[in-house]
């Protein structure tokens, strides 16, 4: 197995792997996709085995934070654990929740907040998270009426959580880098959706470091029949910009794997995946390091004249 690069989390100073591993996918019920205990174990055990040190998961994610409890909560030192909070707590299963509290509801407030990380960490059978992000990219406004940044920061004097994080999008993210008091931005980022380019690169002038969701293009470029159906858009983005002709023998997953890790400010890309060859196929791009600089500088320009560009 190739070693995977290191980056510094921003102002965390955690050194994590340029690929973590997101496990969402491991959610199972009616919205995921179904796995046997013995494959969650297997996959989880692997990313471990690959040498990945950021697990980025949520109260949100189903089955998720159980199955990590359940298999690696063993290897515990080999990996920084990063969840959510003001996601609803309560049963995992999302069919087991009464109607109004399904489909990754949030409630921004002390109390949801506490009760939330304090459920993580059950379930997930620890002492602590490294990091614990909020969910859904609420409003500077909806985190002050909730008291949310001071729950995450007694959270954090008790030891509970290490670092406070935002899971942030759009128009909020700004002032939520402003608000000065995150020590991460989890941004959704790749070369077919551009958006937060320069968002994630103001994030990290800031101090804060940057974790990148949705760096794989939930393999839509990929020749996996399932993952190309499910992101026609972005494969549209893809056939527009030509990036075939760049390729140069690279695979269309490696090309989009490293123009992720190629963002000088991306710390980590959380790529979540059930297939083990597509762990090792991301592990080796990850290997390989960032793109020539010549080829990203032609890959930003056809990308922009097909439509993704920094906004
Ligand atoms: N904060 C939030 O609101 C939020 C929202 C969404 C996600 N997340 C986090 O971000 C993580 C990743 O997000 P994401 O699922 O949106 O994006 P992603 O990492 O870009 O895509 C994951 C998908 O790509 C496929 N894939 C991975 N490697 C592949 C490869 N080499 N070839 C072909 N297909 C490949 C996987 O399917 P296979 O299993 O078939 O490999 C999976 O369906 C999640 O697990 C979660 O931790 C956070």
């Amino acid at each position: 197995m190739p070693d995977l690069p290191k980056r510094t989390l921003g102002r965390t100073g955690l050194e994590v792997t340029a690929l973590g591993y997101g496990a969402m996918e491991l959610r199972g019920g009616p919205r995921g996709r179904q796995i046997s205990e013995e494959e969650a174990g297997r996959i989880l055990n692997a990313v471990l085995d690959s040498g990945i040190n950021f697990i980025d998961t949520s109260i949100d994610y189903g089955m998720a934070e159980e199955r990590i409890g359940r298999h690696i909560a063993h290897r515990r030192d080999e990996y920084y654990l990063a969840s959510k909070c003001a996601c609803l707590v309560g049963p995992a299963a999302d069919e087991e929740r009464p109607p109004g509290q399904r489909g990754g509801r949030h409630v921004y407030t002390r109390e949801n907040v506490i009760a939330g990380v304090e459920q993580s960490l059950r379930r997930m059978n620890t002492d602590h998270l490294d990091l614990v992000q909020v969910h859904g990219s609420p409003s500077k406004q909806e985190l002050e009426d909730g008291g949310v940044v001071e729950a995450m920061l007694d959270l954090k004097a008790e030891g509970k959580v290490r670092f406070i994080g935002m899971s942030s999008t759009g128009s909020n993210l700004r002032d939520h880098i402003a608000m000065g008091v995150f020590d991460e931005f989890q941004i959704p980022y790749s070369c077919l959706q551009r958006g937060h380019e320069d968002a994630i690169a103001e994030a990290a002038a800031a101090g804060a470091g940057v974790v990148v969701r949705g760096g794989a293009a939930r393999g839509a470029p990929s020749d996996d029949e399932r993952n190309r159906a499910r992101g026609a858009e972005a494969a549209g983005i893809w056939e527009k910009a030509d990036l075939d002709g760049l390729l140069g023998g690279m695979s269309r997953m490696e090309f989009v794997v490293r123009f992720t890790a190629t963002h000088p400010d991306a710390s980590t890309n959380i790529v979540g995946t059930l297939n083990p060859e597509h762990l090792a196929e991301n592990i080796e791009a990850v290997s390989h390091g960032p793109l020539p600089p010549d080829l990203y500088a032609a890959a930003k320009h056809r990308l922009k004249a097909a439509g993704s560009q920094p906004e």
